[in-house]
């Protein structure tokens, strides 16, 4: 297993995750824990992007539950309806919120989180059983780049829960 990723030097996200995503695929192909998975592909983008929080929340029963992050302490359970987190599940669409303090009932975690994305991930059912929620600690910070190279790595743990 790798025990550490290559980054390239560029301020171009595009290129950053069409780096990075191989190199997850890699690193999650030998192990077989799933949280120790989530965990690492949080660590990857966190070392990659420098993101302010970035973590999994995972369908539970009847909630959002708080899975492996990297950043800041954050809000445990939240309820399907509830925050931006809730609006991606019940859409089952990724969310970009370019402006947190403009999107009515989002959960601030942190007093510093500015924008946010929140990608879904699916079982076999179509039926959203986790997601990567990412925060930035500036405004407009996500763009359909962040949405297409998360969602590519969704689909890498859309796999991983499958053979769970
Ligand atoms: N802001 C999210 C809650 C999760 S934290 O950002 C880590 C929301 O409104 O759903």
């Amino acid at each position: 297993m790798a025990e550490s990723i290559s980054v390239p030097k560029s301020d171009v996200r595009r290129d950053i995750y069409n780096s990075i995503i191989p190199q997850i695929e890699a690193l999650v192909s030998a192990e077989t824990d799933l949280i120790a998975n989530l965990s690492n592909i949080v660590a990857v983008l966190k070392e990659a992007f420098g993101f302010f929080w970035v973590g999994f929340y995972l369908k539970k029963e009847n909630q959002l539950v708080l899975g492996p992050f990297q950043g800041p302490v954050a809000c445990t359970r939240i309820d399907f309806d509830k925050g931006v987190c809730g609006h991606c599940y019940t859409t089952c669409k990724t969310i970009i919120v370019p402006d947190v303090e403009l999107f009515p009932g989002h959960i601030a975690c942190s007093s510093l989180s500015r924008s946010e994305i929140v990608v879904p991930g699916f079982n076999s059912a179509g039926e959203v059983i986790f997601l990567i929620d990412v925060d930035s600690d500036h405004v407009a910070d996500f763009s359909d780049d962040d949405a297409e190279g998360l969602e590519q790595i969704a689909q890498i743990v859309q796999k991983l829960m499958s053979r769970n």
